[in-house]
């Protein structure tokens, strides 16, 4: 349900930085989209797109496996910008000669621009650029001239101005090349001939728009978790067509203390919707009544989760909408692979066959996460909501070691309480990725007052990461943990001891189960 009008293409030949080149793009505030190599010409022309840009790609282009593109996008006449591999396809599209260097360059390149009045390196003087390639163009084809090179690399950029073809041998994406923002500008305004008009007040617009006329008078139901993208769809969706909206909460008893309830009041005090909330936690710790194996916990909190969820889904389906929070990277198709091995990626759910709304809608399926956040904040959720660090889907149930009962979901709640006060209170909870604690199956003894007790035992657990699949644990100041260690003893019953898991990833899970 796109509804932007001014879109740069990035057609995706497998390189690593090509969500970062879409993401370069819209901080232009121009929209781009990504497409695997695999899209058609036709699709392509029918989307009038202002510009492309190839990407980069780990491949040779002389090895006719590696992805290739009928050379008649050359011919479309809407201005083309190819990256590393994306400028080595351009040269051989073209007839030009793509040879392999003796030595790869790779890494920061001090580069010189030889064509000073070039609409691509306007503003851009000789300067660093980040370069990562074994191939390079040895001669360009007919009507390109070269302007720009390196020490190593006879053609770090080149160009046919007539034509509005560019090519650059280095990643202007990246932070490495000094100039990138502003190479990638100069192609998307004074090459494209973009506005720039892709904001977010404007896509909020727009969108609101879009979701009335498709909704109409019917209603829409969405599966609202309390996690960033299911909040901003319903935000959004609310902001459209009202109490038209159904939001369906399953509150599993999984949750972090006083979370349910926070999303109720959020959504029932600031949104016009119907709320729906259920409050199945007693159902869920009694399937789950012995189990210790987290691999079955898991399973059992997923498989009931769905249960409960389509059971309360069915109800509310009248025909209508569906509205799901997917979000711009799940759903996009990578250029990555052998052709046949492309897939869409993404967190849909499968509905069940018997449940039946006349469509689905997707109002984020445009943007990225940080502009999913922007969207939210613009639309007044919370901070808390919009920030929210990242939750497992069965929530407590993989932080409580062994049997889960009502209990020990108590006492985890309050110690993980008390950590998130302290850290919120020392002023670092921006330099920490995700933290928590977690209820080992331990207990030990200790000593309080003139007694012995042997009492559980809670670890906590916080770490820095980009990515989330390498973590560091983080280096929280002694001082804090001290205060959270004792704050935790005193105030929640039954925890006489606080240890701080001081692994990272690998060999360590950021989760304990
Ligand atoms: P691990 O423990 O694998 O976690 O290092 C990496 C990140 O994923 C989150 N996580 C989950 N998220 N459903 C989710 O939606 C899950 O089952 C799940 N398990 C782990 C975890 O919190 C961390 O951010």
């Amino acid at each position: 349900m796109s509804t932007v009008k001014e879109k740069i293409l990035v057609l995706d030949f497998g390189g690593q930085y090509n969500q970062l080149i879409a993401r370069r793009v819209r901080d232009h505030n121009v929209y781009a989209e990504i497409k695997p190599y695999t899209a058609s010409l036709d699709e392509i022309k029918a989307e009038n797109y202002k510009g492309i840009i190839f990407t980069g790609g780990p491949n040779s282009v002389y090895d006719m496996e590696s992805p290739h593109y009928d050379k008649a996008i050359l011919e479309l006449g809407i201005p083309v910008l190819g990256i590393c591999y994306g400028s080595q396809l351009i040269t051989w599209m073209r007839d030009g000669k793509v040879e392999t260097a003796e030595k790869p360059e790779y890494g920061k390149i001090e580069m010189t621009v030889d064509k000073k009045n070039s609409v691509l390196f306007k503003d851009v003087p000789d300067s660093v650029v980040w370069m990562s390639h074994t191939d390079y163009i040895s001669v360009t084809p007919n009507g390109f001239e070269i302007t720009a090179h390196s020490d190593n690399c006879p053609c770090a950029a080149m160009e046919n101005a007539d034509e509005k073809i560019y090519a650059v041998q280095f990643h202007p994406e990246v932070t490495h090349t000094e100039y990138g923002k502003q190479i990638l500008k100069n192609f998307i305004f004074d090459v494209c001939g973009c506005k720039g008009d892709w904001k977010m007040e404007s896509f909020i617009e727009t969108t609101t728009k879009a979701l009335r006329e498709k909704i109409g008078d019917k209603k829409v139901v969405l599966g609202l978790s309390g996690g960033v993208d299911s909040s901003v769809a319903a935000a959004l969706l609310s902001k459209a067509v009202g109490n038209q909206l159904t939001c369906v909460f399953v509150d599993q008893g999984l949750m972090r203390k006083d979370e349910g309830d926070f999303v109720e009041k959020t959504f029932t005090s600031l949104f016009d919707m119907k709320f729906v909330r259920v409050n199945c936690g007693e159902e869920f710790v009694s399937k789950l009544k012995g189990v210790t194996d987290p691999e079955e916990k898991r399973k059992i909190i997923g498989t009931e989760f769905y249960n409960v969820f389509w059971n309360k889904i069915r109800e509310e389906a009248e025909g209508g909408f569906f509205a799901q929070g997917t979000i711009y990277p799940d759903c996009i198709e990578s250029g990555k692979g052998d052709a046949d091995k492309i897939k869409t990626h993404h967190n849909k759910v499968k509905m069940p066959d018997d449940i039946k709304f006349d469509d689905v809608v997707e109002p984020l399926c445009d943007l990225f996460k940080d502009e999913v956040r922007k969207v939210g904040e613009l639309l007044g959720i919370p901070k808390e909501l919009v920030w929210r660090q990242p939750f497992p889907g069965p929530g407590l149930g993989v932080r409580i070691i062994g049997e889960i009962t009502m209990d020990k979901i108590k006492v985890l709640q309050e110690a993980d309480a008390v950590f998130r006060d302290e850290i919120a209170k020392s002023g670092i909870e921006h330099e920490l990725s995700q933290f928590f604690a977690v209820l080992p199956d331990v207990k030990t003894v200790g000593v309080m007052g003139d007694h012995r007790t042997y009492d559980h035992l809670i670890a906590i657990r916080a770490v820095t990461t980009d990515d989330f699949m390498t973590a560091d644990f983080a280096r929280i100041p002694y001082d804090v943990l001290s205060r959270v260690a004792s704050r935790i003893i005193n105030e929640c019953p039954n925890v006489n001891r606080v240890v701080y898991d001081i692994t990272s990833k690998p060999p360590g899970t950021i989760e304990w189960e």
